[in-house]
């Protein structure tokens, strides 16, 4: 089998992080999304990857180079703009051939990995095996109809009255018969050859789709809301079954006065001082926290520097520094070279040099 990740688009809902940066780059427990997805596909004992990219492949491209790092072999296959997913699997014809394949989205996040489906689809006949998952507001997805034998009957995008409660998940699984379905299909309203429409081609021509029902969590973190929640499972996940002490690098340093909980992560050359640090939360690499506390569920990249603050529920990029708030700065998602402090300048005010689509709250 093959994988294929998709990393185009334009990723607007997480403006303005995403006018500099790919969205599939921007960390969850200090490692990159799109790293996390080539991690769980290789896991699943697949080794050649091609990853869709589109404006932001420099980038993508220089984050991954040839994959070898993660013992993977990945070819980039170029979209020149953002036509849907049915139209990635499309143009990625000659790199997949007439294997079959998983098709992740690059920017979701699932618990657990997904080894067991690929396994699931290589022992069956079945021409695609798409991922479900149970979700409460089910006419807000794509979600899915099954008949008696499971299988598939129908997928309805954002039904007003949803036949099931069973949403799609970012992960797909096809044989070559998806060609003939992406070849078929035309654009929908919002001008975009739609993956949904390909899988019903393949269920109307009597190919046979089924589901796997996923138990676990699933985050697509289309927003800033789902970047911090996907941030606190991976982070509840990577840290619960830890020794009871704290993950410290040998060349980190922690001042004696400093408490770290046990379920902390103190990256290289990270310093802590006269702080608390409460689990689960990651500290990255050189790193300095000084006279602060930094709450659960917290993400700290690397050089970033932390004085005098209370910090929860955060993720905050590289390069940047909070210091002396005198506020707790919770559920927030900071970018890179960031700098955020209290002024003493009169007259006393707030002052801001903000992107396009920045967002603020102040109380
Ligand atoms: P989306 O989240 O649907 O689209 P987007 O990334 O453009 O985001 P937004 O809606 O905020 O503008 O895309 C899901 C994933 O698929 C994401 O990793 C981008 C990728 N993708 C492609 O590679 N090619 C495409 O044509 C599209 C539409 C998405």
């Amino acid at each position: 089998m093959k994988g294929l990740i998709l990393s185009g688009g334009k990723g607007t809902r997480l403006y303005p992080l995403t006018y500099t940066r790919a969205k599939q780059l921007i960390p969850v427990a200090n490692k990159p999304i799109l790293v996390r997805v080539i991690e769980s596909i290789r896991d699943a004992g697949i080794h050649d990857i091609g990853v869709v990219i589109g404006e932001t492949g420099p980038e993508v491209r220089e984050a991954l180079g040839d994959g070898k790092q993660w013992g993977v072999n990945i070819v980039y296959i170029p979209q020149d703009s953002p036509d849907g997913l049915a139209h990635a699997v499309k143009i990625s014809r000659d790199f997949l051939g007439d294997d079959r394949f998983v098709m992740f989205l690059g920017d979701n996040v699932i618990e657990g990995g997904v080894d067991h489906l690929v396994d699931e689809f290589s022992r069956n006949n079945w021409n695609s095996q798409i991922v479900l998952k149970e979700v409460e507001n089910a006419s807000a997805y794509g979600v899915a109809k099954l008949r008696d034998d499971g299988s598939i009957e129908q997928l309805i995008e954002k039904p007003p009255h949803p036949p099931s409660n069973l949403a799609l998940v970012g992960i797909y699984m096809f044989d070559h018969h998806i060609f003939e379905a992406v070849n078929a299909i035309q654009p929908s309203a919002r001008g975009e050859l739609e993956i949904t429409d390909a899988i019903q081609w393949l269920i109307d021509q009597d190919y046979a789709v089924f589901p796997h029902v996923h138990q676990g969590w699933w985050i697509d973190t289309g927003k800033p809301t789902d970047m911090l929640e996907a941030n606190s499972y991976v982070l509840d996940e990577l840290l619960t079954d830890m020794p009871v002490e704290a993950r410290v690098s040998p060349d980190a340093t922690i001042s004696s006065d400093s408490q770290i909980d046990s379920r902390v992560i103190v990256e290289r050359g990270a310093q802590i001082v006269d702080s608390v640090i409460r689990g689960p939360a990651i500290i990255g690499e050189d790193t300095v926290v000084e006279n602060s506390y930094i709450g659960p569920f917290s993400s700290l990249y690397h050089h970033v520097t932390i004085e005098n603050c209370e910090i929860e529920r955060c993720i905050i990029l590289e390069h940047s520094t909070i210091s002396d708030l005198g506020i707790r700065l919770a559920d927030s998602l900071i970018g890179r070279h960031v700098t955020l402090k209290r002024g003493d300048k009169k007259p006393a005010a707030l002052r801001m040099n903000l992107g396009d689509h920045s967002r603020v709250w102040v109380i």
